[in-house]
């Protein structure tokens, strides 16, 4: 695929899922698959998969199907999963101590360098195999490993100052959990992932009740 080929958000957003269940199919010693399959077990149709496939040039070849292991390496390449972005963690509370402990950074081509927090008592304190370190720390920190990725598992308050400071410092990318919606467009050449799980909530919620009005729906 050539770099400048823009390929629709919509797309970029399902390659991850692909790389999941290429990932899962690898370990279960499957080395092709069709797409008929393949969009059997992803529940999704056959034609939505060859058409995202298709947008980088498609891997498939007719009559064979996809090579699991080329496929999943391609998609891999295109997500940077074999990059080694380096990245620091705002705020190391409840969920940022999470965040710290439960995700493996290197599958997805980054790397926890720092954790960072106002709170003085935690300072020290291991997390992911990352020390605590107080804010004071942050800019020398930044200007010596140059983070590209900020985690924000701060209050929502503190985002708007910490964002900028960090922009200034030389963050490109920002997956931020405060409930500050960081706005992408004052911010050129950066990435933004504002992630609210409450968000997710409320669309479950909402099937919840669409499901419950179509049962009630009374039958013609
Ligand atoms: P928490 O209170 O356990 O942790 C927040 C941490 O941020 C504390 O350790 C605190 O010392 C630190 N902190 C506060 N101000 C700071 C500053 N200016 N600089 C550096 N560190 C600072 O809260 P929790 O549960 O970990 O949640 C973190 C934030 O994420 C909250 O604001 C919460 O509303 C939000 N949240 C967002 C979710 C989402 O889906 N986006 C889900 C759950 C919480």
């Amino acid at each position: 695929m050539s770099k400048n080929e823009k390929i629709s958000n919509s797309v970029i957003r399902r390659l991850p899922r692909y790389y999941r269940f290429l990932g899962e199919l690898l370990n279960e010693g499957i080395t092709k698959i069709s797409s008929r399959e393949l969009a059997e077990r992803m529940s999704v149709t056959a034609s939505q998969i060859r058409q995202d496939l298709n947008c980088f040039g498609g891997f498939g070849q007719q009559g064979y199907g996809y090579n699991v292991s080329e496929l999943r390496g391609e998609i891999g390449a295109i997500l940077g999963v074999n990059e080694d972005h380096a990245a620091i963690l705002i705020g190391a509370g409840n969920l940022g101590r999470a965040l710290a402990v439960h995700l493996d950074y290197g599958r997805y081509g980054c790397r926890l360098c720092g954790i960072f927090d106002s709170n003085e008592n935690l300072k020290g304190e291991i997390l992911g195999g990352v020390k605590v370190s107080p804010m004071s720390e942050l800019e020398s920190f930044c200007i010596k490993n140059k983070p590209i990725i900020a985690m924000l598992c701060i209050p929502k308050d503190a985002a708007p100052e910490i964002c900028e400071k960090l922009t200034e410092l030389g963050v490109k990318a920002f997956w931020n959990f405060s409930h500050y919606d960081i706005p992408q467009k004052n911010l050129p050449g950066v990435t933004v992932e504002n992630v609210h799980l409450g968000d997710s909530l409320m669309y479950l919620c909402y099937g919840i009740n669409d499901k419950r009005a179509s049962d009630e729906k009374p039958e013609n």
